[in-house]
């Protein structure tokens, strides 16, 4: 393990079985649906994609980029939209993907614009939950697991564009941020 990590939260082992389950609750949620299930990038791409590669329901997906954080460990509030999904949702059982809920500003900004585009429904699936953080009134449909308020990357989980290509989920030193 990188001296930068001070443990391993959640194994790729975990991860593995836990998207699995969550994979087979989306099969049979969506069952005779053909949901729209969009990435918001760039942390939640390893899960987005390994999500739905363990579904076996005919999905479509689309791309998202929004930026709350830019260089800071954490969300200054505001929302940038920087690229926008390239079809229309209307009539379409939208599942926002995300790797995680900390303040919840990212996603009620986002529900609230998806849900002004007439979609069937917007749901939520986020990797993972930081509860106490939230500033909003906002909570996900699915929830990979829920942890407490530590400082994680891995598995798509960056801090200043590093360690998105770690395969496990690492609680960061406090070396590395508070330097
Ligand atoms: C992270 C994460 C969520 C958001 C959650 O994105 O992917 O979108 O922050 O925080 P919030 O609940 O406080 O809004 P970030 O802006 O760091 O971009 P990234 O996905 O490219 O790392």
């Amino acid at each position: 393990m990188k001296k930068d990590f001070d443990r391993v939260l959640i194994s790729k082992e975990q991860i593995a079985a836990r998207v699995k389950e969550l994979a087979a609750t989306l099969d049979r949620d969506y069952a005779g649906k053909k949901p729209l299930f969009i990435c918001i990038l760039k942390g939640s791409v390893m899960f987005f994609a390994d999500l739905l590669r363990e579904m076996t329901i005919d999905c479509e997906m689309d791309f998202m980029s929004i930026s709350s954080y830019g260089g800071a460990s954490k969300s200054s509030g505001e929302v940038q939209l920087i690229k926008d999904l390239d079809h229309s949702i209307s009539g379409k059982d939208v599942v926002i993907v995300e790797d995680i809920i900390d303040s919840g500003n990212t996603l009620s900004y986002l529900k609230r614009l998806l849900l002004s585009r007439d979609p069937a429904s917007v749901k939520i699936i986020t990797l993972l939950d930081k509860p106490e953080r939230r500033t909003v009134n906002l909570s996900s449909d699915y929830v990979g697991f829920v942890i407490e308020d530590e400082f994680v990357v891995g598995y798509g989980l960056d801090y200043d564009q590093a360690y998105r290509t770690e395969k496990e989920i690492y609680v960061l030193s406090r070396s590395v941020y508070e330097k």
